[in-house]
């Protein structure tokens, strides 16, 4: 496995797998890999020829106030969890190869990124649109891939690349979950162990509506205070949003009919955690 630190390395990598006859995966992370990565490059390695794992904490994502400054930065262990987990190369650029200049072009996707993180995280969803596209026009993957956990990210990105034909394809993959049902976040590190504890409440409540759903309730607002219920269980939980909204546009809905997302932000200590879970409600 290759590191590349900057963007004609990483390029001239890339190229050589193309003469090949390669197709290229690229997993775009910020490091602090964790088994959802893990994930991530796996089925890159199954779906592409050619996996490149891009480590970059990008400064354009993260909002005043937010963790970029303490964010986890353990890059040989990163490494060795690409290298294990079969990725070709590592492209870990710094932030001046990233954003040699002032940056004045940014990419922005309107509407999606208004409600949920975004009514919290003003900025934030530029900077992950604006980096990704950054990413895909460096490294030219065919395939691109992304967890579902981060739900509405997925879903601008998509949205990204189909708007401005790029031409690459995105690839959603499951949310990958602790043992107790915590979806793995390299956020989680932040918890003490009570407060990791907590945590697991974020899914109880996601699975809330599930059940409810399963049970014939169409009505968004009773399993919406439902969800809440199970999280004012929790003292130390303090509740960013909880929201039921239609997957093609984001707003809320009052009734639940077809496909769905519930959607759960909250703080808990020093960690900001979100959960998601994808219901099919004609199923
Ligand atoms: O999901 C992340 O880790 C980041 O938002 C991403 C997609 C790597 C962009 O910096």
């Amino acid at each position: 496995m290759e590191v590349a630190e900057t963007v004609s390395s990483v390029r001239g990598l890339v190229e050589a797998a193309r003469r090949q006859g390669k197709t290229i995966g690229l997993v775009p992370t910020m490091g602090a890999l964790h088994i959802g990565h893990v994930s991530l490059i796996e089925a890159a390695v199954q779906q592409t020829d050619f996996v490149v794992v891009s480590i970059f904490v990008n400064p354009t994502q993260f909002c005043p106030g937010e963790d970029l400054a303490k964010y986890p930065r353990p890059f040989d262990a990163d490494c060795e969890i690409c290298r294990k987990a079969g990725a070709d190369v590592v492209f870990a650029p710094t932030a001046d190869q990233m954003y040699p200049a002032e940056n004045l072009t940014w990419v922005t996707v309107e509407k999606l990124t208004e409600p949920l993180c975004g009514q919290f995280r003003p900025g934030h969803f530029r900077g992950v649109t604006t980096v990704c596209a950054k990413l895909f026009n460096i490294v030219g993957p065919d395939v691109a891939f992304f967890g579902q956990k981060d739900a509405q990210q997925a879903i601008v990105i998509k949205r990204m690349v189909a708007d401005l034909n790029m031409p690459l394809e995105i690839v959603i993959c499951p949310t990958v979950r602790e043992p107790d049902g915590l979806a793995v976040s390299s956020r989680n590190q932040y918890l003490n162990p009570e407060q990791r504890k907590d945590a697991t409440y974020v899914y109880k409540s996601l699975q809330k509506c599930q059940e409810m759903i399963d049970a014939g309730v169409t009505d968004t607002q009773k399993i919406l205070t439902e969800m809440r219920r199970v999280l004012q269980q929790v003292p130390s939980i303090e509740i960013e949003y909880v929201s039921i909204v239609d997957v093609g546009t984001l707003q809320d809905i009052d009734k639940i009919a077809g496909k769905i997302l519930a959607a759960v932000a909250v703080n808990i200590g020093p960690a900001r955690l979100i959960d998601n879970i994808l219901v099919d409600s004609n199923r």
